[in-house]
């Protein structure tokens, strides 16, 4: 298995084509391995990972701290409420503490966007991204190819809507740069407040009406309404949204027959989507989503090269220097 060359995991945007494919094949051989009884690989055995998430989160840090445990690492998850980030400590004094523990990987989530960037200059473990403002989530675009290819057979060739808050959404960046970079089409729907017009620069194509967009869509992609990072008001009111946005039987209907639904959560029941669509286990993948989510994480943290100890930066203790 060849690691990635990238030291980092921090975007989308420094994968190659190939990086991604070898990707999700692991991950592909890990689903069916935590499909089993025995749920362990020993991969990662004798190494430290560490989760920092500056800001709340379910899915990605649950299964952050599941994929490296079951591959055999060391998972210290840091609760950042209770650490010494309340009393004023910086984001990079933060991670050089931690880094001095010498820890081999640092998973990070931070509401800025850029700052898990500046971190990863700052440390000399590898560093996953987390989910950084509304600048990438990498592994959550990961996992949706991944749910993709297991629903179609195909990550190339697919025309896919990405419908509502694009404007905050870190999850709709990331999925832009894979899809594109694996020949999909990509649409994007939403009120002209939430969908900015520079993405028609990426080839992207641009609709605010939903029965538009949705014409013959192999994937409806649905975002959260982000309320948290809206300083003003962007919708008239949740109501209106969801009669104008808000995906339901009636505006799905325009798409293919085939055609599946993907949330990357946690979702807003009524707003950006009906509850009973959600649901529905015939055309939503929401939950397997949620489980290729921890077999992605598995496959990435496999792939990072372990560059901490290769580059000198602490050289390894022999067993004869451990007394062994
Ligand atoms: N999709 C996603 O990132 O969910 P969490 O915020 O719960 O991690």
């Amino acid at each position: 298995m060849t690691h990635y060359s990238m030291k980092h995991l921090l975007g989308i945007q420094s994968m190659s084509v190939d990086d991604i494919h070898s990707t999700l094949d692991l991950a592909e051989s890990y689903a069916q391995l935590n499909r089993g009884r025995d749920k362990r690989a020993s991969v990662l055995n004798g190494t430290t990972q560490v989760n920092m998430f500056f800001e709340r989160s379910t899915r990605t840090q649950a299964s952050f701290e599941l994929a490296g445990k079951r591959l055999g690492a060391d998972v210290m998850s840091l609760n950042v409420l209770a650490s010494s980030v309340g009393k004023g400590e910086t984001l990079i004094d933060t991670a050089m503490t931690l880094n001095a523990m010498q820890p081999d990987i640092l998973v990070v989530r931070h509401p800025q966007s850029g700052a898990v960037d500046l971190l990863a200059q700052k440390v000399e473990c590898s560093v996953v991204n987390a989910g950084d403002g509304r600048h990438e989530h990498p592994t959550q675009a990961l996992l949706d190819a991944l749910t993709i290819r297991r629903s179609k057979g195909r990550v190339e060739g697919l025309t896919i809507a990405i419908c509502g808050d694009i404007l905050h959404s870190r999850v709709a960046r990331s999925n832009l740069l894979l899809l594109s970079k694996l020949q999909n089409r990509v649409r994007m729907i939403g009120p002209s407040t939430l969908v900015p017009p520079i993405f028609a620069e990426f080839g992207v194509e641009i609709f605010d009406d939903m029965k538009e967009g949705l014409q013959n869509v192999d994937i409806v992609m649905m975002l959260r309404l982000q309320e948290e990072r809206m300083s003003g008001s962007f919708v008239p009111s949740l109501r209106e949204y969801f009669h104008l946005y808000g995906l339901d039987e009636e505006k799905l209907a325009v798409a293919r027959p085939d055609a599946i639904i993907m949330h990357p959560g946690p979702m807003n029941r009524g707003v950006e989507i009906d509850g009973l669509l959600a649901d529905d286990i015939n055309r939503s993948v929401i939950q397997e989503q949620v489980e290729m989510g921890v077999a992605v994480r598995m496959a990435v943290l496999h792939l990072l090269p372990r560059l901490r100890h290769q580059e000198g930066a602490m050289p390894l203790a022999t067993p004869d220097q451990l007394g062994q």
